[in-house]
């Protein structure tokens, strides 16, 4: 990336980490530990890009980003949900996230539980909340909701991650594959960029933020297979190798990793081509690019 385009993605990543900690600020009486294992798991790290698509998206679509921080982070809530869940020993059963303890290992699995449990209603809250507070009209605030709840369930990450438990040890075609991913990691991605073109009332350019969102969220999926089999715990932060130990189908399995990484490369060209569309995309074809070739 560009300097210029490391100095706004630092920012970015700023303000959203500064939104995100004051979300679990409280630490409600009896209930302490709920809060900080939220805390802990949100504040642990991440690259935010769920929240950066969406501030860019809006940006690019001509609205004003200054006080939708909060709005942005609601994806990185279910986002982060997604992980605690996904690690646990009934799903990844993975140690190690974003470089520390997973969630019920640095707290207890009923925790973990309820801690994703408690930051996917967050999220909804805090698209309400804002409309409460007049931040957005409570027009956008449904279009919101309704966007990210679909994201969030059967037709969406929770069913992927459904697909995904059902095809370990399994052979699955290409075709079952790019759905399980659709599912599981395309439709946040999609939320994400479709959100940001709500907040700035843009609807036309909605397919074309879709269709976008389409090809980098395969694209981010093929390079997440190939990391486990590719990277190490230390430039990623979570376990190396999960994958083949879960005998999951993934890209690496279906198609190896050269030819993973050609579609990978394919389809980054494909959602570089895409984001031509929109005007001023410079920071976002340049965050799209390094994340082909990103090591964590
Ligand atoms: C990991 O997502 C899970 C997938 C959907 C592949 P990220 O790679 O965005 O994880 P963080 O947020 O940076 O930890
Ligand atoms: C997870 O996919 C996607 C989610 C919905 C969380 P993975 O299981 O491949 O994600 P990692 O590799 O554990 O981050
Ligand atoms: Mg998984
Ligand atoms: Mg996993
Ligand atoms: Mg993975």
């Amino acid at each position: 990336m560009t300097e210029a385009s490391q100095i706004k993605l630092g920012a970015y990543c700023d303000k959203i980490n500064e939104a995100l900690k004051k979300m679990t600020a409280d630490k409600p009486y009896l209930r302490e530990n709920i809060s900080e294992a939220m805390e802990y798991s949100l504040l642990v790290g991440g690259k935010r890009l769920r929240p950066v698509l969406m501030l860019e998206f809006c940006r690019m679509c001509g609205g004003d980003i200054e006080k939708i921080t909060d709005i942005a982070c609601s994806i990185e809530l279910i986002h982060t949900f997604s992980l605690i869940h996904d690690d646990l020993p009934c799903m990844d059963d993975d140690d190690f996230r974003r470089g520390k303890p997973s969630c019920h290992r640095q707290f207890d699995e009923a925790t973990a539980l309820l801690a994703g449990d408690a930051l996917n209603t967050l999220a909804f809250e805090v698209i309400s909340e804002a409309a409460m507070n007049e931040v957005i009209s409570a027009q956008t605030a449904v279009m919101l909701i309704s966007v990210l709840s679909k994201a969030v369930g059967v037709n969406g990450m929770i069913g992927g991650q459904i697909i995904d438990l059902a095809s370990e040890g399994k052979q699955i075609s290409i075709d079952q594959l790019d759905m399980l991913q659709r599912y599981k990691t395309g439709a946040l991605i999609e939320a994400a960029c479709v959100m940001g073109a709500v907040l700035a009332g843009k609807y036309e350019m909605i397919p074309a933020a879709a269709e976008y969102a389409d090809s980098l969220g395969r694209a981010f999926q093929i390079v997440d297979d190939i990391l486990d089999v590719t990277g190490t715990f230390e430039e990623l932060g979570k376990p190396i190798g999960s994958d083949s130990e879960q005998e999951k189908s993934t890209y690496v399995t279906a198609l190896g990793i050269e030819a993973a990484q050609r579609e990978a490369d394919r389809l980054t060209e494909q959602a570089l081509l895409t984001l031509k569309q929109f005007k001023d995309h410079e920071f976002l074809a340049d965050l799209t690019e390094s994340l082909l070739h990103r090591r964590s």
